[in-house]
């Protein structure tokens, strides 16, 4: 892979001006959105994409998220539907990622979908991330930043240690609010949650008047993210730990005594938006193992576990 000068950008208009060139000559741009930070490229340009695909590492059998600056401009690419509009009306700009089929003339590349008939599709909310959106104007497929199988970033440095020299740039939108990947639903049939994430199921349901099913397992439209070892530190993951054992990195929740603590009163929100950094933070000490106390499996509670599990299996 040819080495690349990443160009560390702040979040101005002059440094989303040049994110926005940069995308519109086929090159790479990290940037951040309410979730975590998006590797992104010019959705519609086949080199760009597939050079996604080789700066994370990934398989390339994982289609991308495609993240626009508006509804209209999701309308052009995927078949809306009122289960759409209802759900946007509810959660967009925000992180719900929903599943559609893809329009014929769309002019996504196929690297995207991954040979699928459907679009990931979702509009941040991150302010950054919508005013490079309006800057570009264009849909932009874009991944987490980070080595494919790795902890997501949350930070601009999580980028730049992950994928310095591999990148055209990164543009520094701070610390992400929500800290964990969007949810995504699948719409193409009976509304279907793919991956938990920062919308709950329960809320998708309440705004839809319909139950949301699960995913079962082994389904052949499998999310990635639903690899089993994904979102991994280099330490061992320890879950459930109501006791430490010696030499442990202890990551904590709720009023215990810790090396960090993803939310001393127990908040889930502020846990999730704390995870990946304090897991980031652990990593490098270099302990052989983090334990994890254990998390509610409620509300987004449900997404930090589904997570913190993938951190933990086998690999
Ligand atoms: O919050 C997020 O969603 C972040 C930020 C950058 O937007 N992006 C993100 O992308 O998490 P990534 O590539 O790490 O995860 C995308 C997920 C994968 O699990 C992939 O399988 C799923 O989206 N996906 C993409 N297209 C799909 C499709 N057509 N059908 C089902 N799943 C799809
Ligand atoms: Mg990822």
């Amino acid at each position: 892979m040819a080495e690349r000068v990443t160009e560390k950008l702040d979040n101005t208009e002059a440094g989303r001006a040049r994110a926005a060139a940069i995308w519109r000559d086929g090159g790479l741009v990290a940037f951040a959105t309410e979730t975590v930070y998006g590797l992104g490229a010019d959705a519609r340009n086949d080199r760009a994409v597939a050079s996604i695909y080789e700066a994370k590492g990934r398989p390339s059998f994982n289609p991308l998220i495609v993240h626009v600056a508006s509804i209209a401009a999701a309308q052009e690419l995927v078949e809306w539907s009122e289960q759409a509009q209802k759900l946007a009306d509810a959660f967009w700009p925000g992180p719900l990622t929903l599943v559609l089929p893809i329009k014929p003339d769309a002019g996504i590349s196929k690297l995207v979908t991954a040979g699928l008939s459907t679009l990931a599709i979702r509009m941040p909310a991150n302010p950054a991330a919508q005013a490079l959106l309006q800057a570009f104007d264009g849909p932009v497929a874009a991944p987490s930043a980070n080595n494919s199988g790795q902890i997501s970033p949350t930070r601009a440095q999580h980028v730049l240690d992950d994928l310095s020299g591999r990148i055209d740039a990164v543009l520094d939108g701070g610390a992400c609010s929500v800290g964990l990947e969007s949810t995504i639903l699948g719409l193409a049939g009976t509304p279907t949650l793919l991956r938990p994430g920062g919308v709950t199921r329960d809320a998708i349901s309440a705004s839809l008047g319909l139950p949301v099913a699960l995913r079962e397992e082994g389904d052949a439209i499998s999310a990635p993210g639903q690899i089993t070892s994904h979102y991994a530190p280099r330490a061992r993951v320890r879950l459930n730990a109501s006791t430490w054992q010696p030499g442990e990195a202890r990551l904590g929740f709720g009023p215990v005594d810790c090396d960090r603590n993803l939310s001393p009163s127990a908040d889930l929100t502020e846990a999730a938006a704390n995870l990946f950094e304090y897991l980031h933070q652990l990593d490098a000490l270099g302990a052989g193992t983090i334990a994890v106390s254990p998390i509610p499996d409620h509300g987004m509670g449900i997404a930090i576990n589904d997570r913190l599990g993938r951190a933990a299996a086998d690999r």
